[in-house]
């Protein structure tokens, strides 16, 4: 008798888990997946405002001839462009305030190669600044341009 007994209290123990875990496992997955795109998104938010505050940076220190100061942070900026490329994955078109335009993925070739060229010319930047005749006018062509050339098509207006 107290077999039988012992035993329904076993089956019993492990109903009540199946049915209080299931339902939250289910849940977590979905949450997981949201929280995933939340992240890509917040982070290359985050890369690119750090990216503005460090462009500003570069423009004080070039500008004052203070060159090594400038060359490292534009280095910086280059590695940061190349980190950028692999956060545009297809499940992060929308939400989380992305200002990121449906055109990144319709030219997605395109939208690829302006961040590497855009890596590019900070590393160019950083070889010339220091002999640059116009220092304003290379910071410009070579830093500059490039958000500008980025955001007219691929970020929406804010
Ligand atoms: C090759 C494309 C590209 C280049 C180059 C680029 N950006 Fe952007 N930028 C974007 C896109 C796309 C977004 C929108 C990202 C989002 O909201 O998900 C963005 C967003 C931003 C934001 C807003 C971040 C936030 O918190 O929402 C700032 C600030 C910014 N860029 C500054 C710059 C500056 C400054 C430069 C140049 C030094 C630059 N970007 C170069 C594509 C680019």
């Amino acid at each position: 008798m107290f077999k039988i007994f012992n035993s329904l209290l076993l089956k019993l123990f492990f109903l009540s888990f199946i049915l209080v875990a299931f339902p939250y496992s289910s849940n977590s997955i979905k949450l997981d997946e949201i929280t995933a795109e939340e992240v890509i998104i917040k982070k290359r938010k985050s890369i690119f405002s750090k990216n503005y505050s460090t462009a500003k940076k570069v423009q004080t220190f070039a500008t004052k001839g203070d060159f090594e100061k400038a060359k490292s942070l534009m280095i910086e900026m280059s590695e940061n462009y190349i980190d950028l490329i692999s956060l545009f994955p297809d499940n992060t078109k929308k939400g989380f305030k992305t200002e990121a335009l449906p055109s990144i993925w319709e030219n997605k070739d395109e939208f690829k190669q302006l961040m590497k060229k855009s890596s590019d010319d900070m590393i160019k930047l950083a070889a010339n600044i220091e002999t640059a005749t116009d220092v304003k006018q290379s910071l410009n062509n070579m830093m500059w341009a490039n958000c500008k050339a980025c955001h007219s098509k691929f970020r929406a207006p804010h």
